[in-house]
């Protein structure tokens, strides 16, 4: 034995002191970003079936939510809005007194230091389930370009602090910013879905906003999961269109995209960790077969390691509880 050479990596292993000290990744609260879904109506806290532990909650709850995410020390929520009536044209996105700005204005006016992210889509509002004005059964986009950037403009009116347009349109970071700078809301940060595929991962958020497409499906528009190279053409586009952040949508499946965006990019990059990748951790531990805390800790700091500043995730909550406890 004595002749071998090797190497004894495992000298930095020996303690949870020493291994700590050689750690190169950590996660921090302020990494963390909370989807909330908001609903019309009063006194309404339900559990979305395929995301035990996520809610619709309507305006009069949010409050009390929103003391418990800030007590928490997260610094940053993405408001989503379930609205009652759906048409055509998506005609809530934009409403002045739509669910999404209501409880924009409402988390503001509570919690002005909470940096509060309005998503920016159709697909919700739209009785056909597609983020665009659909004629023939195509999804039209410099028609829909126009409806983004007014909803964008009702957002920011309403109080938001970022505007995050996710409907994968050709050119809406460009028409949202024009839209945004001709209103007075130059400072207004877009953080864009730049890189969002069309994911199976998704299926559980469109149960929680019942915005699955009526007819096909949206593949015209987001990515194809084969897709690398793609990924920087389109976050190129933003960039020049002028994003401030580029998402990256969904996370786990999609590591190797984080790490080229923040390879090639030097503006903060998002993870977004959908509701499918939730509701699968969350059913696996349901059923006691893995432990919950320890394999949503590994998948953050995997996202992390992966390149990503900050991560959008349905276990913000439970996330800074655990880092709190450390
Ligand atoms: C809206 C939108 C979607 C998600 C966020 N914004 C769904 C979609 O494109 O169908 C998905 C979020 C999640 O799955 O957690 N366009």
């Amino acid at each position: 034995m004595k002749d071998l050479q090797f190497a004894r990596h495992r000298r930095l292993r020996n303690s949870a002191s020493m291994r700590s000290l050689v750690r190169e990744i950590h996660l921090h609260k302020e990494d963390l970003i909370y989807p909330i879904f908001v609903v019309e109506g009063e006194n309404i806290k339900n559990e979305v079936p395929s995301m035990p532990g996520v809610y619709h909650l309507s305006l009069d709850l949010l409050k009390e939510e929103m003391a418990e995410v800030s007590d928490l020390g997260i610094k940053s929520v993405i408001v989503f809005g379930v609205p009652k009536e759906k048409d055509e044209v998506g005609t809530q996105a934009y409403h002045e007194h739509g669910i999404v700005q209501q409880a924009i204005s409402l988390i503001k006016e509570n919690f002005p230091e909470l940096v509060v992210i309005a998503d920016t889509c159709l697909c919700q509002y739209t009785s056909h389930g597609h983020c665009g004005i659909v004629e023939e059964g195509n999804i039209l986009n410099d028609p829909t370009l126009d409806l983004l950037a007014r909803t964008a403009v009702s957002q920011a009116r309403a109080g938001a602090d970022v505007i995050a347009p996710s409907n994968m349109m050709d050119g809406f970071v460009a028409a949202i910013r024009e839209g945004l700078d001709a209103n007075g809301f130059e400072d207004v940060p877009i953080m864009s879905y730049a890189v969002k595929y069309s994911s199976a991962f998704y299926g559980p958020f469109r149960d929680a906003v019942h915005s699955s497409p009526q007819f096909g499906d949206r593949k015209t528009y987001q990515m194809d999961p084969a897709n690398r190279q793609e990924a920087i053409r389109e976050a190129e586009s933003d960039v020049m269109e002028g994003a401030d952040f580029l998402i990256v949508k969904p996370a786990l499946a999609y590591l190797d995209i984080i790490r080229d965006v923040k390879n090639n990019f030097n503006i903060p990059v998002v993870a977004y960790n959908v509701s499918g990748e939730y509701s699968m951790i969350k059913a696996a531990a349901l059923n006691g077969w893995i432990n919950e805390r320890e394999t949503v800790m590994e998948k953050m700091i995997g996202m992390k390691r992966a390149g990503t500043d900050l991560i959008i995730t349905y276990y913000a909550k439970d996330v800074a509880r655990w880092l709190n406890e450390e």
